[in-house]
């Protein structure tokens, strides 16, 4: 399957039908998230667990004891790397039929923590519940969903420039950038806000994060990094299927920036 089909048919699934993953499966995708690497080299320790084993709840997830967690060392750009390898995990998931949902808020984080023995330098950005989709999503999933407007995007030109942030970049003028931007601009993100902006300068494709301060935490952790991550990943996997291949950087352009946006990483295109 083509791994822009994977990207627009995932959503996140919140509602399973109970019955539970076969281990082979599990394993697969544990070993898939163990070999995903990501563009800023930062290891994941990955684990399954087992919700009645270790004692884990999330309000929203029902129909399903699995789940897969990754911890990092609390280091520069772990959110960001999280966001990568973990997003390539779910991906797999999903082309195996296996619903995920990224959790970073509504589980009750200490238990995951313990069952992952998190250390102080260490940081667990994200959980994500693993099995069968039901049928139909419970009354709460669907009201959550419709809160967060779980089934819309910004649209193309909100979140992508030509050289600049005053110019808007179209689909049409995007050419073969189009496919891997449109992967971004359906990326998941928390509550859906979409922070990724994305700036296409002749060879060199820059990104950058509208920062809203209400994500960063009074440690300095930014939970919208993750989503930056995320856009990275649904970029290369989209520039892989046109046959471009991308050189990833770490260097600001140094361009003039509107109100709360920084800075994040680069594609060069070769
Ligand atoms: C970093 C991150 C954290 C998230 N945390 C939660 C969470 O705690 N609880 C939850 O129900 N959904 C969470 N989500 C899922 C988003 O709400 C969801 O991806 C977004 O609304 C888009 O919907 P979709 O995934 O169905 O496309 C999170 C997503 C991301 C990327």
């Amino acid at each position: 399957m083509k791994k822009s089909d994977i990207i627009r048919k995932r959503r996140s699934v919140r509602t399973f039908d109970g019955k539970a993953l076969p281990l082979a499966q599990a394993d697969r995708i544990l070993e898939f998230a163990e070999s995903a690497a990501n563009p800023y080299g930062i290891p994941i320790e990955w684990k399954l667990l087992d919700a009645e084993r270790d004692g884990l709840r999330s309000p929203v997830i029902v129909g399903t004891n699995l789940w897969i967690a990754g911890k990092a060392k609390r280091v520069r750009h772990a959110a960001e790397a999280f966001g990568y390898s973990f997003e390539k995990a779910v991906l797999f998931a999903e082309e195996m039929g296996v619903g995920t949902t990224w959790i970073a808020g509504t589980m009750n984080r200490s238990a995951f923590e313990n069952a992952m023995a998190v250390a102080a330098d260490e940081v667990l950005p994200c959980v994500s519940p693993l099995g069968y989709p039901a049928k139909k999503m419970s009354f709460r999933e669907l009201m959550m969903r419709k809160g967060i407007k779980a089934n819309t995007r910004k649209e193309f030109k909100e979140i992508c420039f030509d050289g600049d942030f005053n110019t808007p970049l179209s689909p049409k003028k995007a050419g073969k950038l189009r496919l891997p931007l449109e992967m971004v601009r359906l990326a998941p993100s928390a509550v859906n806000r979409q922070p990724w902006r994305i700036v296409v300068q002749g060879d060199r494709v820059h990104f950058y994060q509208k920062s809203d301060k209400r994500f960063v935490a009074a440690d300095g952790w930014d939970i919208q990094r993750i989503d930056m991550g995320i856009a990275l990943c649904h970029f290369a996997l989209g520039a892989e299927e046109e046959g471009l291949s991308v050189i990833f950087l770490q260097e600001d352009p140094a361009l003039a920036v509107p109100e709360d946006v920084f800075y994040v990483a680069s594609y060069a295109l070769s």
